[in-house]
């Protein structure tokens, strides 16, 4: 039998009036004691927190900066799927964090090497990797890529360098100068040298003109793909990938969850 009307009227206030108290309710959400007087900044990336790990109530533990530079989990996974679609055995994260990009890598290739110039984020990292099972096939590095590039081998290079904070988000139109430590320019030709191989994690307001060009750095230029990272209908991040593992089909943007 048909609702009438009226019944499909309370019916739907009601749904929406569930929609706004679950929404109150997520506002609301307290930040645990251990991690209250922290920059109010990451309140809003805590809230966040099962996006970025989906396993943060075992036992995963960020810093500050971690909070709001961890590459979301579906997007790590996705980046990593991408790897061993490639047949890539050993994929360098040059700037690993607290390691959720190596931890996604780790479990579907054969070797990681993480680095991080931070000894706090290797051992947060440490612990994280520990937590999804995967240290064993992570060999982590305190150290500088830049230092350490000449030395490296891999069929992969992972570059999600520091876009300067969450004030990114107010520029623009993002040079690839802005990126931390050093440009765009630079990062890539270091990690030319190590392979044509390469995925970038880059803001979504970043050029993609200046994006473009670095696949001209190379002779003949490399393959490039650019897809867009959307979680929760959010744009969260662009990916590039060069050389082998780019596929030339276009994919913008690739829709990750709805
Ligand atoms: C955007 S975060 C990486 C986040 C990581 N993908 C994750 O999911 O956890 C960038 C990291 O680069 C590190 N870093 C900065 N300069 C570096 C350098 N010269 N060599 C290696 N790591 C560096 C920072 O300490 C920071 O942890």
């Amino acid at each position: 039998m048909r609702r009438s009307k009226k019944k499909r009227r309370i019916f739907k206030n009601n749904k929406l009036r569930i929609i706004k108290a679950k929404k109150r309710a997520l506002k609301e959400e307290k930040l645990p004691e251990e991690e209250e007087g922290v920059n109010p900044l990451v309140k809003k990336y805590w809230r966040q927190r099962y996006d970025l790990f989906r396993r943060y109530d075992e036992g995963i533990r960020l810093d500050e900066e971690g909070w709001f530079s961890v590459t979301p989990e579906e997007i790590a996974v996705r980046h990593a799927l991408r790897c061993a679609g490639s047949g890539a055995g050993v994929v360098i994260d040059c700037f690993a964090g607290v390691g959720g990009n190596a931890i996604q890598f780790a479990r579907v290739c054969n070797h990681v090497i993480a680095i991080d110039i931070d000894p706090k984020k290797i051992v947060l990292a440490m612990n994280n990797a520990k937590i999804y099972g995967v240290q064993d096939r992570i060999d982590f590095i305190v150290g500088d890529f830049f230092q350490l590039a000449p030395s490296l081998k891999g069929d992969v290079v992972f570059l999600s360098p520091p876009w300067g904070g969450p004030s990114y988000k107010t520029i623009k139109k993002f040079s690839l100068d802005l990126l931390k430590p050093k440009d765009g320019h630079s990062l890539f030709q270091v990690a030319q040298a190590i392979t044509p191989n390469i995925i970038m994690f880059l803001p979504r307001n970043v050029d993609l003109l200046e994006v473009d060009q670095l696949s001209w750095l190379s002779s003949p230029p490399l393959d490039i793909e650019i897809e867009g990272n959307v979680v929760r209908g959010n744009l969260k991040g662009i990916t590039v990938y060069f050389g082998d593992i780019a596929i030339t089909q276009p994919c913008f943007p690739q829709i990750l969850s709805s």
